[in-house]
């Protein structure tokens, strides 16, 4: 009896882990679509869904990705992301997409998404891209990319995208959740507010202190 009935159990518990493991993606959409009410004062994972009656055929559309976006930063290129809180009608849809303009010589510096793999496809000029595999390889995987090449950025993997051209390059990525997010490694590690101490980066990073003062005065 008693062992009937840890069996019972250790069953119940693999199944409750399995079933976790399910629920790690975005559960499978039980309606049509649930467009974002950006109105509700309730708090889900996401958005809440607006009347079904009271959905528009503009909250499925965004005009305007065609315009070029400026590139007069510190990097050099410009990410325009279309996520759930642009259109929302991507709300609970497990999608998002992001035009990226780089100037010759421009970087999207070396970031990640928690949420999302990256789909990316080049449209004018050519990109020098790549990630990084975790720990203990750190292997850089890199590739050249012209007009019609198509790379994957797995999720939650750090990566990169520099145009090497004398022109302008234009890409598009496609991403695998309503928000997908970002983490630039740069920004967050030496720009946190209020900083990270530099003792901790000095070691960290095994360069002295006044090295970590200097990068961290750059964000
Ligand atoms: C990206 O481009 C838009 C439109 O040209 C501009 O308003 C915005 O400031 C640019 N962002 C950066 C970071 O340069
Ligand atoms: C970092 O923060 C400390 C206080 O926590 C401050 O004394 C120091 O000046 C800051 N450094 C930079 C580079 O902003």
């Amino acid at each position: 009896m008693a062992s009937d009935l840890s069996l019972l159990l250790i069953v119940a518990l693999v199944a409750a882990l399995s079933f976790s493991q399910a629920l790690a993606r975005d559960p499978g959409a039980l309606q049509d679509f649930c467009v974002a009410d950006s109105m509700s004062k309730v708090i889900v994972n996401g958005f809440t869904c607006k009347n079904p009656e009271l959905v528009k055929v503009d909250d499925f559309f965004l005009s305007g990705l065609n315009v070029p976006r400026s590139t007069m930063n510190k990097v050099a290129s410009n990410v325009t992301l279309i996520n759930a809180n642009i259109i929302p009608g991507l709300n609970t849809l497990g999608i998002s997409m992001a035009r990226v303009d780089y100037a010759p010589r421009g970087l999207n510096p070396p970031h990640i998404h928690p949420r999302a793999t990256e789909l990316q496809t080049v449209l004018e000029g050519s990109l020098y891209v790549g990630f990084i595999t975790s720990n203990p390889e750190n292997k850089l995987v890199t590739k050249v990319l012209n007009k019609g090449d198509v790379f994957v950025f797995p999720q939650g993997l750090i990566h990169f995208q520099f145009n090497l051209g004398r022109t302008r390059a234009l890409a598009m990525s496609f991403l695998s959740s309503q928000n997908p997010g970002v983490i630039t490694i740069a920004n967050t590690i030496f720009g946190s507010k209020p900083n990270i101490s530099d003792d901790i980066l000095s070691k960290a990073f095994q360069v002295d202190k006044k090295t970590i003062d200097w990068i961290q005065s750059q964000f």
